[in-house]
């Protein structure tokens, strides 16, 4: 069935179509001719934005024509902390920072505690704030620039945030919030509120500066529905539109229509998974691959469908010419999926060993990035 598929903030259901969700959306896709342009000025492309995986925008255009005039963006985006982080969380965090690392641009990140405990992932907002600050240390992990990133948690930060988010809640009416997320009457009030506060970071950067900074927010695209209300807003209180950046959603390990979820464990790579854990779980993806060797080295095997291939081309292969030889390799059935599966394991492992030792030592590293009330 065409178009059969849910994308909101809170909820991805069924096998998204991206042309159809960028018509829904009514996003902007990116193309040879911006990806060119943002090479100029990076020299280079990351490999998530070289193959397409972020493959939506909105005004990164106008974005690239406030920096050449002389005008510099802040970069933002958030966590809403429901869980352990997973690869597939990391995916918008690779790009921010090669963003801050290229166009030294501040980044403003913020952890949506009262947003997870509001939409029922905790029964108390101690959890929430616990989670939280667990999430932080994978953040800190990815290799932000201390001195260019402010992370801040919104029930803590809240003195901060809220005048701008009065400012913002005046303007959104019911029946806007309920066309845009779908709510009905059972909802409770602050989930109805909550966008307002996703709001608010757009606006930060400027107030900080004393004059409109473009903002440009590098996230999934389920996100979009927020700030489609942000920018209705933004001119009426002075400011200017935020600048979106989307991927799409990184596909867990059971399929490329499954999803990388917390209530399945298996089906994800989490940050702090042991690497029996990786090793198992890669060994349990699903792949492209026939039923026998035998078949297997005859026909070959099908990477378009393989959750083991996904993870090549997302993370662990940044390289075009590793890329293109092992889906070579896979096509042409010198490639066995055992094998496949290993290498890929140890390159997560490798990964993994790495980022795990940068998180233990960011326990030691939060007022470095935290921004207190
Ligand atoms: N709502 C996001 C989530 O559930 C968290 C978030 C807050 C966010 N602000 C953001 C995500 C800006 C991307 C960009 O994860």
């Amino acid at each position: 069935m065409p178009e059969d598929f849910v994308v909101t903030p809170w909820e991805v259901t069924g096998e998204v179509d991206y042309e159809a969700l960028v018509r829904r959306f009514g996003t902007q896709p990116i193309d040879d001719a911006l990806r060119a342009r943002i090479r100029k000025h990076t020299g280079d492309l990351h490999p998530l934005v070289r193959r397409g995986l972020f493959f939506s925008h909105r005004d990164l255009n106008w974005i690239l024509d406030e920096y050449e005039k002389g005008n510099p963006f802040a970069l933002y985006t958030g966590r809403g902390p429901s869980s352990g982080i997973h690869l597939g969380h990391m995916v918008p965090w690779f790009v921010v920072k090669w963003l801050q690392d290229r166009f030294r641009a501040t980044l403003w990140f913020q952890i949506t505690d009262d947003e997870k405990y509001l939409f029922r992932d905790f029964e108390k907002l101690e959890d929430s704030r616990t989670i939280a600050y667990d999430n932080i240390l994978d953040i800190i992990a990815i290799g932000f620039d201390p001195k260019l990133t402010k992370i801040f948690i919104d029930t803590e930060y809240i003195r901060h945030l809220y005048p701008l988010a009065v400012q913002i809640a005046k303007r959104v009416t019911f029946s806007t919030a309920k066309a845009v997320f779908g709510f009905d009457e059972s909802y409770n009030i602050g989930q109805i509120f909550y966008t307002a506060i996703q709001a608010v970071p757009c606006f930060l950067p400027s107030i900080e500066a004393g004059h409109n900074v473009p903002v440009l927010i590098p996230c999934g695209m389920d996100q979009d529905p927020h700030f489609r209300v942000t920018r209705d807003v933004a001119e009426r209180l002075g400011y200017s539109k935020p600048a979106g950046l989307y991927s799409k959603l990184m596909p867990g390990l059971f399929g490329l229509k499954s999803k990388m979820s917390t209530s399945q464990p298996e089906s994800a790579i989490f940050a702090t998974d042991t690497e029996k854990a990786i090793r198992k779980k890669i060994g349990n993806a699903f792949t492209g691959g026939r039923a026998t060797v035998e078949e297997q080295r005859r026909l070959g095997a099908n990477p378009d469908i393989c959750s083991v291939f996904a993870y090549y081309q997302y993370l662990f292969a940044p390289e075009d010419t590793y890329l293109a030889e092992v889906e070579q390799t896979c096509r042409s059935g010198e490639r066995m999926c055992g094998d496949c599966k290993v290498e890929l394991a140890d390159h997560v492992v490798k990964f993994l060993k790495e980022h795990q030792a940068r998180r233990e030592k960011a326990k030691d590293r939060l007022d470095e990035f935290i921004l207190r009330d």
